[in-house]
């Protein structure tokens, strides 16, 4: 007896050691310049963040986390799965990116996120075939190299189901890939793994202006959705209970479900700002705190914030906001006051420390040799500098929006300087700029240093990533 008690106790601490509960988040680096990782896993330590999701599987990046207690999801892109197809490559990705941080003290890896989003309609199918040999394929190699604790997943958009009526008993897989994701279901449910969905209150507010706004938050107030018994007052529950009807229909009513991305942008359009940023991640940490889950989906979920930290080389396609969805700013400083368990007392999070800047020089428009800022000359100056900088915070209800041209004008043509590591040949502008030393920031629009790059950051990829954002800008400008 007393011996089965022993048993069971252990078994409850072993348990208990390998489930973490609390708050994941998703550390994202297509920015200019990066906040070092050693940097990053202090920051999540000092802010008691236990989880992180990562997009790559970069080896200088993830071995920081060797020791920290922080449990790591790896990612692989899209880009990578047709590789995957070859059981070989799939070993040599484990032996590359997995097996080498497994040593005593070594990389706490959880999962292994095959993909990012693959099905979205955006892609053309391009994914359909190539995700699941390379799930497949990487499980296996994982298994084989003794690494079974490991499970690969695979984050989805919410747009893989849909729901005709609206509500959530309604739902199931998109019929374009109902076959598919029963497969990967399975593959899932037999591997031990989980559903991983990103759940975007926020999109469904930018997208449809018919959107009920109480629904995105979790405040009440909002005109309930009614499925038969169950009365959904948020987007969350209705959204992952789709979800579950889904799997359910499938045949998979017991799978895991956790949510990969969840958050709010706080900049680029007038429905991302700290204000309402706040109010969502207050509703939904308050409601997380409690471990009640959904109507269908009881108890804890496992749940990845989106994000950790601006990156202002991300695509703009989807949006302006698209480079600001940080809790924290670019260079790792807090926002606004949040309390990640719920408790409701915000307080500001804990910023990155030591990071190294560069010089607190800005870039301006030089209203000595300016007389008329709306120069053609000038406009098409600022143009520029915006199509190869990050000018998100200058549009329509942004942060930045209710500056006058001249600042405009300065605000552009400092983030030109600065995405370019203040070179002094990027405050040209054919002799309109000048460098200051007085901070150019007025109340509410933040004018940026940069941060020196963290060495290991390859910045051929990052100057590679600035040219297909400048691209992607400059089609959307024209
Ligand atoms: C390991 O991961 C990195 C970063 O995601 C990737 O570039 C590399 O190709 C991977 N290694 C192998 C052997 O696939
Ligand atoms: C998908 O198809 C559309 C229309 O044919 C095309 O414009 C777009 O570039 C394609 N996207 C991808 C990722 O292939
Ligand atoms: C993982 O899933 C695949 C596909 O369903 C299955 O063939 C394989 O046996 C599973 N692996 C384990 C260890 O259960
Ligand atoms: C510049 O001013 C802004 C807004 O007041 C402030 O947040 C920022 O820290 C200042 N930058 C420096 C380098 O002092």
């Amino acid at each position: 007896m007393a011996r089965a008690m022993v048993l069971l106790c252990s078994l409850l601490l072993l348990l208990g050691a390998t489930t973490t509960h609390g708050m994941g988040v998703n550390w994202g680096t297509q920015a200019a310049q990066n906040v070092n990782p050693s940097v990053v896993v202090q920051m999540l330590k000092d802010n008691n963040i236990k989880k992180v999701k990562l997009f790559d599987s970069d080896h200088w990046t993830v071995k920081f986390f060797a020791g920290s207690g922080i449990e790591v999801m790896l990612g692989i892109p899209n880009n990578q799965l047709k590789d995957l197809g070859d059981h070989d490559n799939a070993k040599d990705w484990v032996k590359q990116n997995v097996s080498k941080h497994m040593y005593d003290g070594g990389v706490n890896i959880k999962y292994v996120a095959v993909g990012n989003e693959p099905f979205l309609k955006a892609y053309n199918g391009s994914n359909l075939k190539t995700l699941l040999p390379a799930m497949e394929n990487i499980q296996k190699a994982l298994n084989e190299a003794g690494l079974d604790h490991i499970k690969v997943t695979t984050p989805q958009n919410a747009d893989v189901y849909e729901s005709g009526s609206g509500v959530p008993s309604d739902g199931n897989f998109r019929k374009d890939i109902r076959d598919l994701m029963g497969k990967i279901a399975n593959f899932l449910s037999d591997n031990n793994s989980m559903f991983l969905v990103n759940i975007y209150p926020f999109l469904s507010l930018y997208q449809n202006p018919d959107f009920p706004v109480e629904f995105a938050f979790f405040d009440g107030g909002a005109k309930p959705v009614q499925d038969k018994s169950i009365s959904y007052n948020n987007m969350f529950d209705a959204n992952l209970d789709t979800l579950y009807w889904s799997l359910k229909k499938a045949g998979y009513p017991k799978l895991k479900l956790a949510v990969g991305e969840i958050g709010w942008p706080t900049d680029g359009n007038k429905k991302a700002n700290v204000k309402m940023a706040q109010r969502f991640y207050d509703g939904f940490f308050r409601k997380m705190a409690t471990n009640k889950g959904t109507p269908l989906y009881p108890g804890y979920i496992e749940c990845y914030l989106f994000s950790l930290m601006d990156e202002n080389l991300k695509s703009v396609a989807p949006g302006e906001f698209e480079r600001h969805w940080g809790i924290f700013r670019y260079d790792g400083q807090p926002k606004y006051p949040i309390d990640f368990t719920g408790k409701g007392n915000d307080k500001m999070p804990v910023g990155a420390k030591n990071v190294p800047y560069l010089e607190h020089e800005w870039c301006v428009l030089d209203r000595d040799k300016v007389k008329n800022p709306k120069d053609s000359s000038i406009q098409s100056n600022m143009q520029y500098a915006c199509a190869m900088g990050d000018c998100t915070s200058l549009k329509d209800g942004a942060s930045c929006d209710n500056l006058d041209l001249v600042h405009k004008v300065s605000y552009a043509y400092n983030n030109y300087f600065q995405i370019n590591n203040q070179d002094v040949e990027a405050c040209d502008f054919k002799g309109t700029a000048k460098i200051v030393k007085t901070n150019a920031s007025t109340d509410g629009c933040f004018f940026p240093i940069a941060l020196q790059n963290a060495a290991g950051f390859r910045v051929s990829i990052a100057t590679g990533m600035s040219v297909f954002a400048a691209l992607l800008t400059l089609l959307i400008l024209f």
